[in-house]
């Protein structure tokens, strides 16, 4: 099983949709998926459809004292599973920090979906924390959505001095442009040489379009709301891109 964790330090730039969209991509090429929705404000739970709330204690669950598994909800899209949201994650750092498990917590408590899916995909909440210290170890790629500004460049840039990772590890970080507009002039040359704190940056990146912002008043990702959309076929070839380096 392939582990990508959707995160950045800020909020509201395509965290969620990526991470629906690249779901919904890898289960249209066949992959058994699972989507966690990491965020306790839900936005993956509610495109999906899913309910909100997890039936036991949390604390309980993310020690890996009562099973996770039984928290997986099906969604309308078979092979597409969802772990939902819950209001009480917004205490995951303090929950991850008293769990045993150390650095290493995170990736032993997933480890027993790989028996059911090829892919678990992790929305993360916005911030930078105990969370990002284990997704370093739990996540095969920690994909950034990046808006092309200098203000999220040096976030990306604080996000990175943070995790203080080793060469191979810096590897498995990759950011990408989100909310393009290539009217812009700065736009389109950062597509054509990305700034060298972001490099390198994947080569797919995702138009500005508001297809993506009907995704949660229509609950569907962009395949089915718009299936020849731009920004379906910009997170398609993003899937692709991801695919053949996972
Ligand atoms: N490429 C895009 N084009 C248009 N709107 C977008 C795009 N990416 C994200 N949005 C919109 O921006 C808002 C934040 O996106 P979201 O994916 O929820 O970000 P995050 O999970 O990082 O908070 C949402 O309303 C979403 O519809
Ligand atoms: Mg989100």
């Amino acid at each position: 099983m392939k582990v990508v964790a959707l995160h950045n330090l800020k909020g509201g730039v395509g965290k969620t949709s990526a991470a629906v969209n690249l779901a919904r991509e890898a289960n249209r090429d066949g992959m058994p998926v699972l989507v966690w929705d990491l965020d306790a404000q839900g936005a993956s739970t509610w495109v999906l459809g899913g309910e909100n709330g997890l039936g036991r204690k949390v604390k309980k669950l993310l020690a890996g004292k009562s099973p996770l598994g039984e928290e997986v909800q099906h969604t309308a899209w078979e092979r597409l599973d969802l772990l939902p949201a819950d209001l009480r994650m917004r205490e995951l750092d303090r929950l991850l920090d008293s769990a045993s498990g150390g650095d290493k917590h995170l990736k032993r408590l997933i480890a027993p979906f790989s028996e059911e899916y090829a892919l678990l995909i992790l929305d993360c909440p916005p911030g930078l924390s105990t969370l990002s210290d284990q997704l370093v170890r739990a996540a095969d790629r920690i994909l950034v959505p990046t808006i092309p500004s200098p203000l999220s460049v040096q976030a990306f840039s604080r996000m990175m001095d943070h995790l203080d990772l080793g060469k191979r590890q810096r590897q498995r970080v990759a950011p990408f442009f989100n909310l393009v507009d290539r009217r812009r002039k700065l736009h389109r040359e950062w597509l054509e040489t990305p700034p060298a704190a972001i490099a390198p940056a994947m080569q797919s990146w995702i138009p500005y379009a508001s297809d993506v912002e009907r995704m949660s008043l229509e609950c569907r990702p962009l395949a089915d709301l718009a299936p020849r959309s731009r920004a379906t076929l910009a997170y398609r070839q993003l899937w692709q891109e991801l695919k053949a380096t996972l």
